[in-house]
């Protein structure tokens, strides 16, 4: 697995990490165990940051839990998610108590309540309990609000989505994010999942076998990756297999502009 630095802090992350929306927002022993060989094969292949947020339901807890005496070996990005200033104590209070005391990397999650949410964040950060200040959003109407935060050195790095059907992040956060040395994570790297169901026969994949490629989720990773502005990708999977599957795509080598273009032309 490739290591990447993130931006300028210091601080460097596997190229293929982890979300856990949905995947990981479950209840019951069985589907833990499930979650934990999922996250068994993060380890197996160095996918070893895991994103995750109090918005996504269980999977906070569920994380924290199936890594167990892993913690130490894992980047946690988290998030706090409230306009509530009570709320968002109780927030990060729990999620250092999850954590072993630290969050590596704490986002703001869709810019709610930013101004207040950063300063808290930035004592913590101050007091070693946070590694990283960052912020997210999912929309694309929010991104100049996410440069000028970028700009005025208000945060660290940003998470947002980037594939090869939605390229606005391109043109508006990534420049900024090299020039400013922020580190970038990408969100929804399949599209939520439909752009990876997509139907590309292994004919249309034979060009990308020399790029290291075997799947059509492969090419989707690889085509984010091969920018070099972006950090680290955080696919999603309820599958160990697809775990491993995804983290093969953060190896070089990375995809020529010939070969993106490609990529851009089978997503239609
Ligand atoms: N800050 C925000 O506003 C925000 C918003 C959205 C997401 N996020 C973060 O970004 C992470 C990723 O985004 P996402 O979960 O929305 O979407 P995603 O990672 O683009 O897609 C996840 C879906 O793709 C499927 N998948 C994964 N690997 C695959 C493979 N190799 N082949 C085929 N299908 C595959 C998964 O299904 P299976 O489980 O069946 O494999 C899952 O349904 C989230 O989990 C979350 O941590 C943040």
């Amino acid at each position: 697995m490739q290591r990447r630095a993130l931006g300028a802090t210091g601080i460097d992350v596997p190229a293929v990490g982890m979300g856990t929306w949905r995947t990981f927002d479950v209840r019951g022993a069985a589907a833990e165990a499930e979650c934990r060989r999922v996250l068994d094969a993060a380890f197996e292949t160095g996918a070893t940051l895991f994103d995750t947020s109090p918005m996504y339901g269980a999977a906070e807890g569920v994380l924290a839990r199936t890594l167990g005496d892993r913690r130490d070996r894992a980047l946690v990005a988290d998030k706090v998610w409230t306009a509530d200033d009570g709320e968002a104590d109780e927030q990060i209070v729990r999620a250092l108590a999850l954590y072993g005391g630290c969050v590596d990397i704490y986002q703001v999650h869709n810019l709610v309540a930013a101004d207040r949410r950063l300063r808290t964040l930035g004592r913590l950060r101050t007091e070693g309990a946070v590694r990283v200040v960052g912020a997210t959003h999912y929309r694309h109407a929010e991104f100049p609000a996410l440069v000028t935060l970028m700009k005025s050195r208000a945060v660290e790095m940003v998470q947002i989505p980037l594939n090869a059907a939605d390229r606005v992040a391109e043109r508006e956060v990534l420049p900024v994010a090299a020039e400013m040395g922020i580190g970038v994570l990408v969100m929804r790297p399949l599209g939520e999942g439909a752009l990876a169901r997509r139907a590309v026969s292994e004919a249309e994949l034979a060009p990308l076998r020399p790029y290291g490629v075997t799947t059509w989720a492969q090419a989707l990773l690889k085509w984010i990756l091969s920018d070099p502005r972006v950090s680290c990708v955080i696919p999603a999977t309820s599958k160990p297999a697809r775990m491993a599957e995804n983290a093969a795509a953060g190896e070089p080598p990375w995809l020529d502009e010939e070969m993106r273009r490609y990529v851009e032309r089978l997503v239609g």
